[in-house]
């Protein structure tokens, strides 16, 4: 006779739980910020000091050169005179310095020149081992190093660093210093884009392409960043122009040409992709190339979020959703990070692919076959948080949080990887938001913790 009652009084619970879950999303952080401008370091501060020597190679950064770990790109600065192109390497074990010739380039940007680029990758290198390398000529050489990654396998552990929309300021020295400081040591960077902001300076002010490239050398020199282009890479500003008589005729049409600084400081191994295309073709084969056997985890990382609930950036990346979200579902995707949103947030598996325009299917459902969407463009660049957010928080978003910080991505086999996002304003190791990521392909099972309600 009490069955009934029992079961009434559970069914109202579940109701006031629903309630409850569809009123709030998921978490919103009640963390809050200390409320501080954020603003550029002064051009003299130490983390842009230029080394010392005449025409010492300065703003030095490494990126992977090739598929498979074996190439590496070496980029450096320098400033009065083309000096060498050559850079040696060598290993802990052999003395013998091998040398490698790269290329040399510089840009001009209305009223301002480029030192000089250089452009070195070295190649055929070893798998799992430790490289020292040099560039510079005579009495002012400088020496760094960097570790090759370990030979592709379904269980070889790998940790990435998750940063975005960096900048300069001094927000963006506290989140470099946490990221090397972690205690989980990221091996590789994936950088989501927008870099210097220099384009928030009169005229695109160039010069602070060269500071940035000085400040995060500390980082870049010893281990790979792989970059995403984000919208102040564009460098697009036909509005300035000389107004000089002489020159008018030439510069009327002012800086036209997009992704200029950009594509002449930070060289991509674009070719080992084996086709220069627009993305989509590009895309359309690459996925189907991945072998999970080989490389078990599959990461995405663009510039501009698609499931974003902070109220800045509107549906920016919805016509790429619109055109790739069924191929990230089909093939599988693990997880996705993105910049561009100056704030925190971490996604449920979700996907909103059944839209057609006409049916009304526009509501993100859970999808155990979809990734994990983070949005990481906290970096902590001039411009400040995005603090104002969509209430009440979607379904789809699990946390979000607006503070400044980074993440680390730490695979440990084919089955799992464990995610942590920092803050700054914590100690070095706290995690202010933690997963384990279940591997799609191979151990597809459900980590959301409000699947029920999706
Ligand atoms: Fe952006």
């Amino acid at each position: 006779m009490g069955l009934p009652g029992v079961s009434v009084a559970v069914v109202v619970v579940a109701l006031i739980l629903n309630a409850a879950v569809l009123c709030n999303g998921g978490i919103t952080s009640s963390f809050v910020r200390k409320a501080e401008k954020t603003v550029d370091m002064p051009l003299d501060s130490d983390v842009f000091r230029v080394p010392p020597g005449y025409n010492a190679p300065q703003q030095v950064h490494i990126t992977q050169g090739d598929h498979v770990g074996k190439g590496v790109i070496i980029s450096w600065v320098t400033q009065d005179e083309p000096g060498s192109n050559t850079a040696l390497y060598w290993t802990e074990k052999s003395k013998h310095k091998n040398r490698a010739e790269g290329i040399v380039v510089t840009y001009k940007f209305y009223n301002y020149t480029s030192g000089y680029i250089h452009h070195c990758t070295i190649k055929n290198l070893k798998l799992d081992t430790k490289y020292y390398y040099e560039v510079g000529i005579g009495n002012t050489t400088r020496q760094f190093w960097f570790t090759t990654p370990p030979r592709v396998g379904p269980d070889v552990p790998y940790t990435f660093g998750l940063i975005g929309d960096l900048g300069q300021s001094y927000d963006s020295n506290r989140t470099l210093t946490h990221y090397e400081s972690n205690l989980k040591k990221g091996q590789t960077v994936l950088f989501v884009g927008d870099l210097s902001y220099a384009d928030d300076y009169p005229f695109h002010d160039n010069v602070r392409w060269d500071t940035w490239g000085r400040f995060v050398e500390r980082s870049v020199a010893y281990q790979p960043w792989i970059w995403t282009a984000g919208n102040h890479e564009i460098d697009f500003a036909p509005e300035i122009v000389y107004n000089v008589k002489r020159t008018i005729v030439i510069l009327l049409q002012g800086e036209t040409i997009p992704f200029k600084p950009y594509r002449h400081r930070y060289h991509v191994p674009y070719r080992t992709s084996g086709k220069y295309t627009p993305q989509y073709k590009w895309l359309e084969k690459e996925f189907p190339k991945v072998n999970r056997s080989e490389t078990p985890w599959l990461i995405v990382f663009m510039h501009s979020p698609w499931y974003n609930s902070y109220n800045y950036h509107y549906m920016e990346g919805e016509t790429m959703r619109v055109m790739y979200e069924p191929w990230f579902v089909e093939y599988k995707v693990d997880v996705v990070f993105a910049g561009h949103v100056h704030a925190y947030e971490r996604s449920e598996r979700v996907s909103n692919i059944a839209y057609n325009i006409v049916n009304g299917v526009c509501t993100p459902i859970s999808d155990q076959s979809a990734p994990v969407y983070i949005t990481i463009g906290d970096g902590g660049n001039l411009e400040g948080l995005a603090t104002n957010m969509t209430e009440p928080q979607p379904l789809y978003s699990a946390y979000r949080e607006a503070s400044f910080g980074h993440a680390i991505f730490d695979i440990k086999n084919r089955s799992h990887a464990y995610y942590s996002w920092h803050r700054n304003q914590d100690g070095y190791a706290i995690e202010a938001d933690s997963l384990w990521f279940f591997n799609r392909f191979w151990n597809p099972l459900d980590e959301s913790t409000r699947w029920d309600v999706l």
